[in-house]
């Protein structure tokens, strides 16, 4: 069943540079994706552990044109700032490239030219969108406008961030342009297409039956949806000038879809790599014996298990994924992280603010890791994690089994007698952790994996208390030279087995054990150090965080959220219209005499109305806002004569009035005081 490989090929999703890395990212890829790496070296496997920074496509360009300055300034800007924060932050990346680098575009573009040549592209001139009063084509998330799968009225032309749909602009109802906010017109432009339609067989061979029990069952459903709902032939060109330009004949001002160079960017970086390191980059990517992993978060699903895929298998010479283990979600105290409504800890500020900190923010974001399922981050949970599991338990038992030593033994490991039958036992199950630890790491369960490390060192922690050698130092020194050294092989093969985790941490201890790095199959030995041999001193691995230290963090938090609202100005005034315009809406107070949830939506209540005219159905998007045994017997403004929509598959006659707060919730536009049911607003 599972193969021996020679190499690993591990990249890690290349973060767009125009904005700086968050808690979300971390959780979802980087952090996963250095534990799998960490492990395996100290397997002593053969690993190419790929980063880089993905510098192309239209946010970028919308950055720059908003703050005057070229895209190359703001991708230099974030890239470096980037790429700084991942060392600090201790992602052992090989290699951090960046999509701009030469290398990459000569091979993005020789990439492109082999498939031309092959003749695997469909050649395609279609009417797109075009804003003609800045002459370009809207690509993308140039064009905005109402998603049609759900209602958002703010979806790009590329995808719905509300429902996660993948669009495109043509999809969009109402469409508007995101430079000037004109209606585009249509006009006629070529691209070239990848017919994913026609690697259907290939794909439902490769992932539906071939990875069926070992790809995540988040990443497979998302795929056998793909699938299921029928591939289309997708473009890999945009009428854009930021990007690899198109390097064939009459492609002039067009460029490469950003995802069609980005992931090219994991093999140019290799190349990169094997400049570097004198290395062959080739075997990484091209030989069978080469196991290919891509973390990255689940917006990404689609892109490395059906597009990036087909293009490599298209290609001819390259090895396709072995496994995507793609995660979910992280959210920040119960709010989406979000980039631009700067909802997010960011990892430069917090390097800053928590310095020397880092493995507990690893520690943190792994314990609580969005695997199977959306998670939150708190700062609530960031104290307890640090405070009650890596202090109270590894930092603890790691620092009285120092200090002890220190001071019976003056700092060197005592000899182990006669065993009882608790030391047999501690010593026995010593031996399985790096076989647990390690094959769930192999499965990509991080969780289950820093659970059992954890659990190491509980071992330990029970094993000092039941025999509270600081008890029996005076009549049986004996016994506690055995308790000792058992107690530190325990501390060994955590300094060997937390590696991955807290790389830190992990050095730190080796110092203070003077032990040289261990391989992981040096773990679960009992006689790591020998007696005699002189430890360092003890140092405290972590520290306490106090209540006071994350509440200025919650505070910070609570600040951006009142900035946002209060810096969103009100929106200027619609165009006049006449009374008789007015006056054909018509609006009643109702009262609300049912409130129930519909089904399966976060947003949508199914509200009974009295409206004086009769009693109906409203459906209304305020769940998120109102508890519905809260709104019974309210009076509320209703559009009474907007035409009936269904949602959901219930009939919605008439709508709500609401007005938002300043913390963005929705709130009823009522009667100041209680008025008829069926009295027009006017
Ligand atoms: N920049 C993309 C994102 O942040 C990820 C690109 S991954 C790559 O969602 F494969 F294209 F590089
Ligand atoms: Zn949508």
């Amino acid at each position: 069943m599972s193969k021996a490989f020679k190499r690993y090929t591990i990249t890690s999703a290349l973060p767009y540079a125009n904005g700086p890395i968050h808690i979300g990212h971390l959780a979802g890829v980087y952090v996963p994706a250095d534990i799998y790496a960490r492990y395996l070296r100290s397997k002593g496997r053969d690993v190419l552990f790929i980063g880089g920074s993905d510098e192309h496509g239209v946010p970028i360009t919308i950055k720059a044109r908003k703050e005057g300055v070229t895209p190359q300034d703001i991708v230099d800007r974030y890239h470096n700032q980037i790429k700084e924060s991942f060392e600090t932050f201790g992602i052992s990346f090989d290699v951090y490239s960046r999509t701009s680098a030469p290398v990459h575009h000569e091979t993005a573009s020789e990439f492109f030219k082999k498939l031309y040549d092959s003749n695997k592209f469909i050649e395609k001139s279609n009417e797109q969108y075009y804003d003609e009063e800045t002459h370009t084509f809207l690509a993308d998330r140039y064009i905005t406008g109402t998603c049609p799968h759900c209602g958002f009225d703010k979806a790009y032309g590329d995808q719905c961030e509300s429902c996660g749909t993948s669009l495109s602009p043509l999809d969009l109802i109402n469409p508007k342009s995101a430079l000037s906010g004109n209606v585009p017109v249509l006009k006629e432009t070529k691209h070239w297409y990848l017919p994913l339609d026609e690697y259907e067989g290939w794909l439902r061979e490769w992932i539906l039956e071939g990875h069926k029990d070992d790809w995540k069952a988040n990443v497979y459903g998302q795929v056998k949806s793909w699938v299921d709902q029928g591939l289309q032939p997708r473009a890999v060109t945009r009428d854009l000038d930021w990007g690899v330009k198109v390097p064939v004949e009459g492609a002039e001002g067009k460029v490469l879809y950003v995802w069609f160079d980005a992931p090219i960017g994991y093999i140019s970086a290799s190349k990169e790599w094997s400049e570097t390191s004198g290395k062959d980059w080739e075997p990484y990517w091209k030989s069978d014996d080469s196991k290919l992993v891509h973390f990255i978060g689940k917006d990404n699903i689609v892109f490395h298990c059906i597009i990036f895929p087909v293009m490599l298998h298209a290609e001819g010479s390259y090895l396709v994924p072995d496994n995507v283990p793609a995660n979910e979600f992280l959210n920040l105290e119960n709010d989406k992280i979000s980039t631009s409504r700067n909802w997010a800890v960011w990892l430069h500020e917090y390097l800053e603010e928590f310095p020397g900190k880092q493995d507990v923010l690893r520690y943190v974001l792994t314990a609580n890791a969005p695997e199977t399922k959306d998670n939150d981050f708190t700062w609530k949970d960031f104290q307890a994690r640090n405070n009650n599991e890596l202090l109270a338990i590894f930092g603890n038992f790691v620092n009285r089994t120092l200090v002890l030593t220190q001071k019976y033994f003056d700092g060197k490991v005592p000899a182990r007698h006669e065993l009882n039958e608790l030391d047999k036992e501690t010593l026995e199950s010593i031996r399985l952790f790096p076989e647990k630890i390690g094959s769930s790491l192999e499965l990509y369960r991080f969780r289950e994996a820093l659970s059992e490390l954890m659990n190491l060192a509980r071992l330990g922690n029970k094993y000092l208390t039941e025999n509270e050698p600081w008890k029996i130092f005076k009549t049986d020194p004996q016994r506690v030279e055995t308790i000792l050294n058992v107690s530190l092989q325990i501390a060994a093969n955590l300094a060997i087995l937390s590696e991955p985790f807290l790389p830190f941490s992990a050095d730190k201890l080796y110092h203070m054990l003077q032990l040289d790095k261990l391989t992981w199959d040096e773990a679960g030995n009992t006689e790591l150090l020998a007696s005699g041999h002189e430890l360092g001193t003890p140092e405290f691995l972590f520290e306490k965080i106090e209540d006071a230290e994350v509440e200025k963090q919650v505070e910070k938090l609570l600040a951006t959220k009142k900035e946002n609202l209060s810096a969103a100005p009100a929106k200027p005034q619609k165009e006049e219209v006449d009374y008789e315009t007015f006056a054909t809406m018509d609006i009643r107070v109702g009262t609300i005499l049912e409130a129930v949830k519909v089904p399966k939506t976060k947003k949508l209540l199914q509200l009974k109305i009295d409206t004086g005219i009769d009693q109906r159905t409203v459906v209304s998007g305020i769940a998120e806002h109102y508890e519905p045994e809260d709104i019974i017997g309210k009076q509320v403004a209703v559009l009474v004569n907007l035409a009936p929509r269904k949602l959901r598959g219930i009939t919605s006659q008439g709508m709500i009035l609401m007005a938002e707060d300043k913390d963005g919730n929705l709130r009823f536009v009522s009667p100041e005081s209680m008025v008829n049911n069926g009295s027009e607003v006017k």
